[in-house]
């Protein structure tokens, strides 16, 4: 199956997220904050700098930016060029608004992952993507055939997203942590009809009219063996007892990296995020 037969899901997730782009403005989505001081970067980007290493002078690129606040980061750590790409246009739209107040000098460019490297020029020597990416992407292994395609030789990926074990429980905690959703990538989506995002409800913001999404979920060894089939070599591997966010309010509370569960021996029973850091091997 191309990507493009499955331009119905793209398009559906594109409208979903155009919608959504207002309403994570209007929640604030730490844009205040990253406008505050020319240094702050995001609670993203502070947890991933060991991983991303020194980035001055570096050519850095950023897949599913969306509003552009982990983008700006990138800039902010001295990289000297820095692309952030996303399916939305409205995300786009607000991310150029927010990096020119920031006055972050961000090459912003609206294309599926799977074009991109068709839809950018050079290639780079990080590409970062991380929290809440892999679960829109319909084929793992041309995700990481493009990732390839857009490093250096020598040239990191730095990705860190939601665990697939953590996607693949459902809601209702009631029962304990039940599998309710595929953990392998299958063929067919999770479709949701959602009128609100991870945000929570906010005041005064429009109303999310496109509502349906489409997800899939990708396993760890399907990760991993499409980005070493895609010819990088992996350099470290990572599962967190920490999420980015408070998925289960009742049973989660915040702590220094983002929300763990509140419960200790909950603690060691679930992973919470992936995080792989992989490399383009140089030519010998
Ligand atoms: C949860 S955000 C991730 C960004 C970042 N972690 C954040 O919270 O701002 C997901 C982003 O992926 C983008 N996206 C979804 N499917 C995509 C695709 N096929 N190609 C490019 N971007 C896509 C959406 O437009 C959205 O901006």
């Amino acid at each position: 199956m191309t990507h493009a037969s499955r331009a119905y899901w793209f398009d559906d997730n594109r409208a979903n997220w155009d919608d959504r782009a207002a309403v994570h403005e209007a929640s604030g989505y730490g844009i205040a904050e990253l406008l505050a001081s020319p240094e702050a970067i995001t609670a993203e980007i502070a947890l991933d700098r060991d991983r991303l290493g020194e980035l001055n002078g570096r050519e850095v690129i950023h897949l599913q930016c969306h509003l552009g606040l982990d983008t700006i980061s990138l800039a902010r750590m001295g990289a000297a060029r820095v692309v952030g790409l996303d399916l939305s246009g409205e995300s786009l739209r607000r991310a150029r608004a927010i990096a020119e107040r920031a006055r972050a000098n961000i090459d912003f460019v609206e294309a599926n992952v799977y074009d991109a490297r068709a839809a950018v020029t050079g290639d780079f020597d990080v590409l970062y993507t991380s929290i809440g990416v892999l679960c829109w992407l319909p084929d793992v292994a041309g995700w990481a055939r493009v990732i390839a395609s857009l490093l250096k030789p020598g040239g990191r990926l730095v990705f860190r997203d939601d665990h697939p074990v953590f996607q693949a429980i459902g809601d209702d905690l009631s029962n304990g942590l039940v599998l309710r959703e595929p953990y392998f990538q299958a063929v067919e989506p999770s479709t949701w009809e959602d009128d609100t995002s991870y945000v929570g409800p906010v005041g005064d913001a429009p109303a999310i009219i496109h509502t349906r999404s489409h997800q899939w979920n990708h396993s760890v060894a399907e990760i991993i063996t499409a980005l070493l089939d895609a010819g990088l070599v992996i350099d470290e591997v990572t599962e967190t007892r920490y999420s980015a966010w408070r998925r289960w309010p009742d049973a989660m509370e915040p702590c220094p990296e983002g929300f763990r569960f509140i419960d200790k021996a909950m603690r060691n029973c679930l992973p919470l995020q992936l995080a792989v850091v992989a490399h383009r091997p140089t030519p010998s």
